[in-house]
Formats: structure tokens, C-alpha cells, sequence
């Protein structure tokens, strides 16, 4: 499967176990974009199933969404070595593959996890306080960035802040 999947787009493939695509619906109205595959993704080849994963999980129930119900999928489709953050470059390398992704799956709204996914598809320099909960457009999709996971896990103080910001997701969604 995903191990067996080669790219040479960057050197992230040769450090890591497999590609980590994304997973979910691809009937979703919603992709969410994350940054990059940590050590539990690479391990089980899906997308967010660490620490980070959970507290998604959580929040989209809060706001009535169903994981298997949106799509989910990261900037980087491979694992930087030590969880480091992807470079700029590496995220320019592998936006081919979103964007085949969202030529598929045609997302009617993209939501950007995080300062390095927001930098990497809206503007190199977005700041997270600025644009979190501002929406954006880009052709047919309207874009929302929000607060990471991992981010709402080091700083409790934002979980309120990011679900809000869901709820705005799941509400566009419904009127739509
Ligand atoms: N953090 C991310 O950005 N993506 C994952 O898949 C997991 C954690």
C-alpha cells in the first residue's frame, strides 16, 4: 500500500515509512489540511491518528461533524524527519499532490490547520493571529485557517477559539 509508494518530488520519502495520502470521504464539501504526517501517521499510514488526531476527532464531533464523514490530508504527504517542520520548498514540491486532491475530490470549503499549511497554500507570510477565523477565497473554494491541533494541545487557552472557528466550517456547510 502507501509503503510501496514512491516520490521523488523532495528528499522527504527517503527518511520515512510510507506516503501518508489522506483519508475520508471524497463526497466531503470540507478538506481539511494539515501540516505533515508526525511518527504514529507514519507508523499507521493515515493522516492525524496521534495526540493531535484525537483532539481533532473531538472537536469536529463537538461541532457535529463525523470524522469519516470530511476528508483530511496534510500539505507534506511524507513525514519530515523528527516531526521538524516542513521547509517552504518541501511544501511547494508536494502541492502537486493536493492539488490533484482537491481536482478530484472539488472541496467546496478547505480548512488550513496550522501557520505551515496557511503560509504554504494562502501567502508565505500569514500570520496565524492575523487570519485564524478570516475567511478567504481562491476560486470556488472558500478557505478558513484555524489553530493546529497540536497547537490547542500545547495551549489550552485556544481550544474554545478552534472549535469556534469549526463551527463556522459546519454552519457554511449547512447553509450551502
Ligand atoms: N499533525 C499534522 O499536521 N498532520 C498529521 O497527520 C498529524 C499531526
Amino acid at each position: 500500500m502507501n509503503k510501496n509508494l514512491a516520490c521523488n518530488h523532495c528528499e522527504l520519502r527517503s527518511g520515512c515509512r510510507g506516503v501518508v495520502f489522506g483519508e475520508g470521504n471524497p463526497d466531503s464539501p470540507v478538506l481539511f489540511v494539515g501540516e505533515g504526517p508526525g511518527q504514529t501517521e507514519d507508523d499507521m499510514g493515515r493522516p492525524f491518528v496521534g495526540r493531535a488526531g484525537e483532539l481533532l476527532n473531538q472537536m469536529l464531533t463537538e461541532v457535529g461533524f463525523r470524522r469519516e464523514n470530511v476528508y483530511i490530508t496534510n500539505i507534506v504527504k511524507c513525514r519530515p524527519p523528527g516531526n521538524r517542520t516542513p521547509s517552504p520548498d518541501e511544501m511547494e514540491r508536494c502541492l502537486p499532490w493536493l492539488r490533484k486532491q482537491y481536482a478530484i475530490l472539488k472541496p467546496r470549503i478547505m480548512v488550513l490547520m496550522g501557520l505551515a499549511a496557511t503560509c504554504g497554500i494562502l501567502d508565505k507570510d500569514m500570520k496565524m493571529n492575523r487570519c485564524r477565523g478570516r475567511w478567504f477565497r481562491r476560486g470556488d473554494i472558500q478557505i478558513l485557517p484555524i489553530y493546529h491541533p497540536a497547537a490547542v494541545l500545547r495551549n489550552s487557552d485556544w481550544r474554545e477559539i478552534c472549535v469556534a472557528d469549526l463551527r463556522l466550517v459546519k454552519q457554511v456547510c449547512d447553509d450551502s
